[in-house]
């Protein structure tokens, strides 16, 4: 080979109901990044979303589909996502919404953040970040389980629910994939937990992020209501942690 290679990266983008964004965004994530590929994990979506991903599939040998038998929440699309990317052998593994929320064009800083961290999140709550078009209640949603997050569990993360993130698979070789439970978005909160307690590096990149356009947001009450309870749980058990550490001298997290 003559050319310098840089590292492979995948994008992974989960749909259910994408049927009118996914075809513009898979094109601007292939024009934005070339050489990446583009892995799309569908949940056997009622409005033909799947068949898409399956016609851009035949369409560029740089995209791939995957189809699930059903709605299983993006936790779970992603963990099936993440497999499928380990065993491949990525080096990169990219978390992208489909529903234009996410701007491909920000791929390059993302991934390119990865140069100084194991973690890249595009962070819409630090100083350059925005959110355009967001309802009031959906911002403070957003800020609302972010302050959440931090009280329970003390994370130094502006952005922890963020879904536009690069990780090295490295950084996913070593926190345990096989033992995450979160189904819904708290999926995004989880993992951030579980990079910070390896001891791993995390770096956000401001973003603008865009209400989407078309279709509607999966976000639900038991999607909130699944992040409120294990945000409680996990922060329950580090206080145990960090009184046992008080008491019995040993080191806390
Ligand atoms: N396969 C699959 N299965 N995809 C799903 C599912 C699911 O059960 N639920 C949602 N998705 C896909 C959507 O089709 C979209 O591509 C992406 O996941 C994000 O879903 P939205 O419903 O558009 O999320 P949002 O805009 O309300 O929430 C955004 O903010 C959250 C909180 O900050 C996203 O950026 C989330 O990732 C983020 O956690
Ligand atoms: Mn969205």
């Amino acid at each position: 080979m003559t050319e310098p290679t840089g590292p492979s990266v995948v994008i992974i983008m989960p749909t259910y109901d994408e049927r009118q964004n996914l075809e513009s965004v898979a094109g601007r994530v292939r024009a934005a990044l070339p050489a990446a590929d583009l892995l799309i994990v569908d949940d056997n979506s009622p409005d033909g979303t799947g068949d898409i991903a399956d016609k851009l599939a035949e369409a560029d040998p740089h995209t791939h589909a995957m189809h699930r038998t059903e709605k299983a929440g993006l936790g779970r699309a992603y963990i099936a996502g993440f497999g499928w990317a380990l065993d491949r052998g990525y080096d990169v593994v990219v978390e992208m919404d489909a529903d234009g929320s996410h701007q491909p064009e920000h791929l390059p800083a993302l991934v390119g953040a990865l140069a100084g961290a194991d973690l890249a999140i595009g962070s819409r709550w630090v100083p350059g970040g925005e959110v355009v078009n967001w309802p009031r209640s959906r911002q403070a949603l957003s800020r609302g389980a972010n302050a959440y997050a931090r009280l329970m569990l003390g994370l130094g993360v502006r952005d922890a629910t963020a879904g536009f993130r690069a990780y090295r698979a490295s950084t996913l070789r070593k926190i345990s994939l096989n033992r995450v439970q979160s189904a819904g978005y708290c999926f995004q909160i989880d993992l951030t937990v579980r990079v910070a307690a390896a001891g791993l590096t995390i770096v956000e990149v401001p973003i603008t992020f865009v209400e989407r356009t078309h279709g509607a947001s999966k976000m639900s009450n038991t999607i909130i209501g699944e992040a409120f309870w294990r945000v409680a749980r996990w922060g329950a058990a580090r206080r145990v942690r960090q009184l046992r550490a008080l008491l019995g001298g040993r080191r806390a997290r």
